[in-house]
């Protein structure tokens, strides 16, 4: 079944110049990237995106990382493109990710960690009209 996943490179792969290699994992797996832009997002807008992790200890830190510096958000399309996507990305904690997984290959700390995936249909909904409109 075709799907739409959200994807976000956050500011330490545009830092760390990662941009290309990490969207050339998700070309060379068959997937349509749809919509694409690079943007720094804002406070509110990061706070709205982890909304549902408010409270938590790391939400502070996890929010002005976010919006620290530029970001590359995307559309994702593809059979079952959100729970694949998810696989691909790794685990969010980067010492447990899988070698081969993006954060396995790529990160090791939080919130540092290269890449957000959205983890279900609703979320995937929810942040890609948050970033790029109905
Ligand atoms: S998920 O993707 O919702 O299943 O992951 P979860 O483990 O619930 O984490 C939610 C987001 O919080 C980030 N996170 C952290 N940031 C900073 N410090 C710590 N300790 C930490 N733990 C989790 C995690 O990367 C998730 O954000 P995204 O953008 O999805 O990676």
């Amino acid at each position: 079944m075709k799907e739409k996943t959200f994807v976000m490179l956050k500011p330490d792969a545009v830092q760390r110049k990662l941009i290309g290699r990490i969207i050339q994992r998700f070309e060379d797996k068959g997937f349509d990237i749809l919509n694409m832009k690079m943007m720094k997002i804002s406070r509110e807008l990061a706070e709205k995106h982890y909304e549902e992790h408010k409270g938590k200890d790391y939400y502070e830190k996890l929010v002005n990382f976010m919006s620290s510096g530029r970001v590359v958000a995307m559309v994702i399309e593809g059979e079952n493109a959100i729970s694949v996507v998810r696989k691909m990305i790794g685990k969010t904690n980067p010492l447990e990710a899988d070698v081969g997984t993006i954060r396995g290959d790529f990160a090791y700390s939080t919130p540092d960690n290269v890449i957000h995936a959205s983890d279900s249909k609703e979320s995937a909904e929810r942040e890609i009209n948050l970033f790029f409109g109905q």
